[in-house]
């Protein structure tokens, strides 16, 4: 499937008016080729199959440590694709996202970030795969609770100047179109080696330093807390947490 260049060209027009250099001209992705990549890798540059570590649906994996990409927001993938392969940001969970992104052409950036947003897993794929907090605790992981991870998300700590997540990556963290990331459903493990990153200043890619902001005055057991809340929290009858557009496959609304 391909789409169409004006189509996806005028969606980085008004998404990417900030960085045209890179984005100018109209953008084609090919999202066969971006499946063939995430499936197979690229031999000749030594980039293995994203599968291996991102899963074959996508949804990551507490136990390697990766996030699910599946139907992650397609402009907020690319951005990340492009700040590793400039050194924007670094792995520093296994060293290899780098060397990744770098293996792959620009416009193979664009492909895979293109099949992997456009993965939209119907309800019960997700639930089934969402972190498991329980198993998680039993292997000796610190697990925070939910429901002070639900304040965090919809309130933030006002005495520690933390803003409330919902402001920036909306209802549960389904995410926003184009910058915010969806961060509901998205996995544990993850959720607080990112938070952890930013609020040590490791991960430092985040436009107006936005996130290193958030995450600064956040004590450990804040951060456990906010990850137990997003990678778990339930589905909404209303808008589905994880779905950055109306939910196609839900059947309420
Ligand atoms: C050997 C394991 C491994 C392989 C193979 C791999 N990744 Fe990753 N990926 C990771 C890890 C670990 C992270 C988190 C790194 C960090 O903390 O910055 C990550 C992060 C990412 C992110 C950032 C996601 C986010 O939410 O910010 C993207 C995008 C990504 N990978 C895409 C890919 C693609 C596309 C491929 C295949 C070309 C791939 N990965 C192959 C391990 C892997
Ligand atoms: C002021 C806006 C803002 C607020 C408030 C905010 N974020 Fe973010 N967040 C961002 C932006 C922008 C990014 C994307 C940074 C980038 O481009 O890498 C981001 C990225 C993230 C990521 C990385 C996602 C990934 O897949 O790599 C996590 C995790 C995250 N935010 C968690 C939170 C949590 C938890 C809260 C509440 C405690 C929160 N954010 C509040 C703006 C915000």
């Amino acid at each position: 499937m391909r789409y169409s260049t004006r189509l996806v060209g005028s969606l980085f027009a008004f998404a990417f008016s900030a960085s045209s250099a890179v984005f100018a001209g109209g953008v084609t992705v090919d999202v066969a080729n971006g499946e063939q990549i995430y499936n197979n890798g690229k031999e000749a540059t030594g980039v293995p199959a994203c599968s291996g570590c991102h899963m074959p649906d996508g949804m990551g994996s507490d136990d390697l440590g990766t996030p699910r990409l599946a139907g992650q927001i397609f402009q907020f993938i690319v951005k990340q694709l492009e700040d590793y392969a400039t050194d924007k940001r670094e792995d520093t969970v296994m060293f290899i996202m780098n060397a990744n992104a770098k293996g792959l052409t620009s416009q193979e950036r664009l492909d895979v970030a293109a099949y992997i947003s456009e993965w939209q897993h119907d309800r019960e794929t997700v639930d089934a795969s969402v972190s498991n907090l329980a198993t998680l605790k039993a292997n000796g992981v610190e697990v925070g609770e939910t429901y002070l991870g639900k304040a965090i998300v919809n309130h933030g700590i006002a005495e520690k100047s933390v803003a409330a997540c919902r402001s920036c990556h909306d209802y549960n963290g389904r995410g926003v179109e184009p910058m915010f990331p969806m961060i509901g459903q998205q996995k544990y493990t993850y959720l607080v080696a990112q938070m952890k990153q930013w609020r040590d200043g490791v991960r430092t890619n985040d436009p107006q330093a936005a996130m290193r902001n958030v995450a600064k005055n956040m004590s450990d057991e804040d951060i456990h807390n906010v990850a137990a809340y997003l990678s778990t929290k339930e589905a909404s009858p209303y808008s589905m947490g994880n779905s950055r557009l109306p939910p196609r496959h839900v059947p309420y609304h």
